[in-house]
């Protein structure tokens, strides 16, 4: 029987950077994960393998669409899906080994099962009990369920099961425009797919700034994305390998039906808390099954703390990262701060599109006087010579003090493009603080001070 100052469980981007902290503070530490590899959802079936068949579709769709036109003549390449799949599967290792080396190298235990905990204090993996002076939660999400769907990996797949489809469908029917079925839809769509996208509301990314929404949407099409909007999805039948999917639009209750190969359910993730033995413990829950927390992540019970998808807020892997850090710093007796009004959204499409702060619609709602900084890419000498002239940059910022309240980015490598906003808003900056703020030429990020110019005297560009 071992003594540890916290115990962790699950091994995701907020358990495995908790257990880090942890360590780095000083405090024993050990993390159970019941997975054959660490890494959790994101490592493993998620953000990394998803990006290595994002980047290498990619890479294809450029081969067929402007390498000739830079004079770069041949072939384009085909596609060895089995190849494809080796090569995601190597990158999934290779992280996943680094975060194994991450914790030899701090003295953190792998504790290898399923954890439960019996009491508080107490954490059991199979027959060994663990004694924890504190327990931290970070066991993360599962795919919902919709009614009428089955998911069985193979015809009907999850996120999990889109990464490893035995071959490219050819017709592949996305339920749920949200950041998955976009990601995913894009990666399939670019291989040779005919891709259907069934969303429930009148607009994809739900939340997102609505300008973005638009161009986003009529970027996706011109890619060849097919859309039905405005349609909840009924159910799926399958036989023989193939599958049919009813909807029903909202304008008028009439049912449709539309054939697929393979049809993928994106309609969202749920908090996964299962086996922990929570409701004996008494842990409050809220209604959608999240571990109710305090600010400093404490559960309601004592000694037991909870971060990431299982507990409120955007179920995103950096969200979760910062409260494993902040949750760890205090229980070294640190005083964290997390800034939730600064956590950055990405969909990791092409363009890519990024977000952070306010949407206009939610400044308009709240009544706040603000102004708005645009900068199309079309303006970036950068963004033309590589064709990524697609999309803009917006910034906006309050009428009266200029400080930066929110931005929203689609265009060529955006996901990066966000972090100088993002870091500009912890510090409480001015558009005019970015404006003023020499930018390399010719990068894409000059974008961005254009786009912080346009919020006062106008962009030079424009
Ligand atoms: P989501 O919440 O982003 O989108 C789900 C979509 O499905 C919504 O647009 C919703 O209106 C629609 N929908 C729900 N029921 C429907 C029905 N019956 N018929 C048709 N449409 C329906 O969920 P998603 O894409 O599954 O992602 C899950 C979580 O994983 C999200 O919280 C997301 O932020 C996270 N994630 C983040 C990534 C990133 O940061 N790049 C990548 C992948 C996932």
């Amino acid at each position: 029987m071992s003594t540890y100052d916290v115990i962790i469980i699950g091994s995701g981007p907020g358990g495995y950077v908790g257990a880090i902290r942890c360590a780095q503070l000083g405090l024993k530490t050990a993390v159970v994960e019941g997975r054959e590899t660490l890494g959790g959802t994101c490592l493993n079936v998620g953000c990394i393998p998803s990006k290595a068949l994002l980047h290498a579709s990619h890479m294809l769709h450029e081969a067929e669409h402007n390498f000739a036109a830079m004079g770069l003549k041949g072939k384009s390449p085909s596609v060895d899906w089995k190849q494809m799949l080796a090569y995601k599967d190597d990158v999934i290792g290779q992280n996943t080994k680094g975060i194994e080396f991450l914790f030899k190298k701090n003295k953190i235990d792998w504790i290898k099962g399923w954890a439960t905990i019996p009491e508080p204090g107490k954490v059991k993996v199979g027959d060994t009990t663990y004694d924890a002076k504190n327990i931290v939660i970070a066991t993360g999400s599962e795919v919902s369920d919709l009614k009428g769907v089955e998911v069985d990996e193979k015809t009907v797949v999850s996120s999990t099961g889109a990464l490893e489809l035995a071959k490219i469908p050819k017709k592949l029917v996305v339920i749920g425009a949200g950041v998955i079925g976009l990601e995913l839809g894009s990666v399939y769509k670019r291989l040779g797919s005919e891709v259907t996208v069934i969303e429930f509301l009148d607009a994809i990314t739900p939340g997102m700034d609505a300008e973005v929404q638009k161009v986003f949407q009529r970027t996706l099409k011109k890619q060849g994305l097919e859309f039905i909007m405005g349609a909840a999805v009924q159910g799926v039948t399958t036989k023989g390998g193939k599958a049919t999917v009813t909807y029903k639009l909202r304008k008028d209750d009439s049912e449709a039906t539309v054939d697929a190969d393979t049809v993928l359910l994106a309609t969202g993730r749920r908090p996964y808390t299962d086996g922990l033995g929570l409701e004996a413990l008494g842990v409050a829950m809220s209604e959608r099954g999240q571990i109710k927390t305090d600010d400093h992540y404490a559960t309601n019970i004592k000694g037991i703390y909870a971060i990431g998808d299982a507990i409120d807020g955007p179920m995103l892997a950096h969200k979760a990262e910062d409260e494993g850090m902040a949750c760890a710093e205090g229980l070294a007796g640190q005083k964290p701060h997390v800034n939730y009004g600064v956590i950055p959204g990405v969909i990791y499409t092409h363009p890519e599109v990024a977000t952070v702060g306010q949407t206009e619609e939610q400044l308009k709602d709240a009544g706040r006087a603000y102004k708005v900084g645009k900068f199309s890419f079309m303006g970036n000498g950068r963004a033309k010579a590589n064709f990524a002239g697609d999309g803009f940059v917006k910034i906006l910022a309050d009428k009266e003090t200029d400080r930066i309240l929110g931005a929203h980015i689609i265009g060529p490598m955006a996901g990066d493009l966000i972090h100088e906003i993002c870091v500009a808003m912890e510090f409480g900056a001015a558009a005019e603080d970015l404006a003023r703020t020499c930018h390399a030429h010719p990068t894409y990020s000059e974008a961005v001070r254009e786009a912080a110019l346009a919020c006062g005297d106008g962009a030079i560009h424009a």
